[in-house]
């Protein structure tokens, strides 16, 4: 009996331990920034740790293959740059578009789809000094053709809004393809369904999928803010890991790259506070992210020299995607997404609502608003779904009850509106003309203090084709906002065929984190 006393107080002194040392361990650490003067930037690249690859042991018509792509100089050291390439893959597609700029074919297109990041906020010179525009400068001076880098960025944005909006930010026919996301994605832990890995899912989906039949490369980065960052693996990062192997995507990981040299070996000119300004990289944080493109594509030239791709693989390059990880986990069969100043062409009437840009002639951020209860603004859909889902809404009728004469064909309608937390209102959104839907009250006041773009989806039946289909936005009396206020913004519309209540209700809580 003694034995059933002290056992259990063992294995609760033991809980206790592992639980102390989980919490220790998930804690987030301290980011130390020296204060800097007006104009000074956080993260200048030093350009004394500078060094070139040497690769020994190739035979001389191998090494003089090599040499142009050689030039690079680096400033993540050596290790650090290896630690970086997180998942090699077989990289079929991405050996093929490293050949044909070994070869000189034929003109190439190169393409980024992510957020603020890899936009280039947080360098001293957008354009120039962010990673994609080092590493499409390096890219151009290695190839004997053209080749041609379109930055499709769009800030705070997570993966799922390049789902529904990527022609917007791709072209059809871009030959490499890289995805930035996992940290606007935020963190889900979940294996089973993970919303981050969902979303990231369709999105490679989407892209391999394209014309041109891109290479896609992951490109991760660590999850840093202003005063702390995250322990180790609170990150999507790695079950995001999971999409790369299954769908044989390489992977690049500034976290893997960096992280040791944070927290094992603190090494000077790598510390967070020298590479991150908060959030987003400064030049140094940039350049290393540069050096992990740049590392990839010289890695696969030596992969190519030493093993020439085989018949075999020419033939799996052009092979069909394998069915989704997550059972039925399918992009829309077709999506429309009307941003910017397209989305003035659906509406009809604006009582009370101004199109207006909030943002930077850079930056923009266009959108109606209104800030007067009753102001309404009536979308005309017709047009839209006329001209490009008539295909998709056939198909669409046909699924939904084996017959291609149903009377009516339903789709979710996704609004893209502001949550803010200042004079933020509530609007109804309900369906007008020949179109039904349940009609749904939307609270643009957010819970935390930042300005956030949301989703309000609503699925709307289309009862007759040959009348009009409307969706109405009206501005209640209504608000939570302290000071009454009641500015409403809506900025962009997507109309997702192919997608059910289910996929809807998953992308419910669908929202673009903003930066300020
Ligand atoms: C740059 O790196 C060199 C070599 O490690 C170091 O001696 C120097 O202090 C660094 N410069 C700055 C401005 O940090
Ligand atoms: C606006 O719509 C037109 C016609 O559908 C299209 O050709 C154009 O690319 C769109 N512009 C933008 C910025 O999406
Ligand atoms: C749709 O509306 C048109 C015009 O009012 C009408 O002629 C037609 O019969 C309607 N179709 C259905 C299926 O209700």
């Amino acid at each position: 009996m003694m034995h059933h006393r002290i056992f259990p107080r063992n294995i609760c002194s033991l809980a206790g331990f592992i639980l102390v040392l989980i919490l220790a361990t998930a804690k987030s650490i301290t980011i130390s920034r020296p204060p800097l003067l007006p104009g000074q930037h956080c993260c200048p690249v030093n350009e004394s740790l500078f060094w070139k690859k040497k690769v020994h042991g190739l035979n001389s018509a191998a090494s003089k293959q090599l040499e142009p792509f050689l030039s690079y100089e680096f400033l993540l050291p050596q290790l650090q740059l290896m630690a970086g390439l997180k998942y090699p893959s077989s990289a079929k597609r991405l050996r093929k578009f490293v050949s044909n700029l070994m070869t000189g074919d034929r003109p190439l297109k190169v393409g980024i789809v992510g957020g603020s990041i890899s936009w280039g906020q947080g360098t001293t010179a957008h354009g120039v000094r962010d990673w994609f525009s080092i590493f499409m400068t390096w890219l151009a001076s290695v190839s004997r053709v053209p080749v041609i880098g379109r930055n499709g960025c769009i800030p705070g944005t997570p993966s799922f809004y390049m789902v529904l909006c990527w022609e917007h930010s791709v072209d059809p026919d871009v030959d490499l393809i890289l995805v930035e996301y996992v940290f606007n994605d935020g963190v889900d832990d979940r294996i089973k369904n993970n919303g981050a890995v969902r979303w990231v899912e369709q999105l490679v989906r989407r892209l391999m999928a394209l014309p041109g039949r891109p290479a896609v490369v992951l490109v991760q980065v660590p999850h840093v803010h202003l005063t702390y960052f995250d322990p180790f693996f609170r990150t999507s990062e790695d079950l995001e890991g999971a999409v790369a192997a299954y769908y044989d995507v390489p992977t690049v990981s500034l976290r893997d790259a960096l992280y040791p040299l944070n927290v094992h070996r603190p090494t000077e000119g790598f510390l967070w506070a020298q590479t991150y300004n908060e959030h987003h990289p400064g030049d140094a944080g940039h350049k290393a992210l540069a050096d992990l493109a740049v590392h990839l594509t010289q890695e696969t030239v030596l992969g190519l020299l030493s093993y020439p791709p085989s018949r075999d693989e020419a033939e799996k390059v052009e092979g069909p995607l394998p069915p989704p990880m997550y059972s039925g986990n399918l992009p829309p069969s077709s999506s429309v997404c009307v941003v910017g100043f397209n989305f003035t062409s659906l509406v009809v009437t604006a009582e009370g609502w101004e199109w207006t840009n909030e943002g930077t002639p850079e930056k923009p951020k266009w959108g109606y608003v209104a800030t007067e209860p009753g102001s309404q603004l009536v979308l005309q859909l017709t047009k839209r779904l006329a001209v490009e889902g008539a295909e998709a809404l056939d198909g669409a009728s046909t699924i939904a009850d084996g017959s291609a004469s149903i009377k009516g064909s339903t789709f979710p309608v996704l609004l893209h509106y502001l949550q803010s937390y200042v004079g933020m209102g509530t609007a109804r959104v309900e369906c007008g003309g020949e179109c039904e839907c349940t009609g749904v009250n939307v609270d643009a006041l957010h819970a935390g203090r930042s300005s956030q773009t949301y989703m309000a989806a609503v699925m709307v039946t289309w009862i007759n084709q040959t009348l009009d289909c409307e969706l109405q936005i009206t501005v209640l009396d209504k608000s939570r906002d302290v000071e009454g206020g009641h500015k409403f913004k809506v900025s962009g519309l997507v109309i997702a065929f192919g997608y059910d209540a289910a996929a809807v209700a998953s992308v419910g809580k669908w929202h673009l984190p903003s930066d300020d």
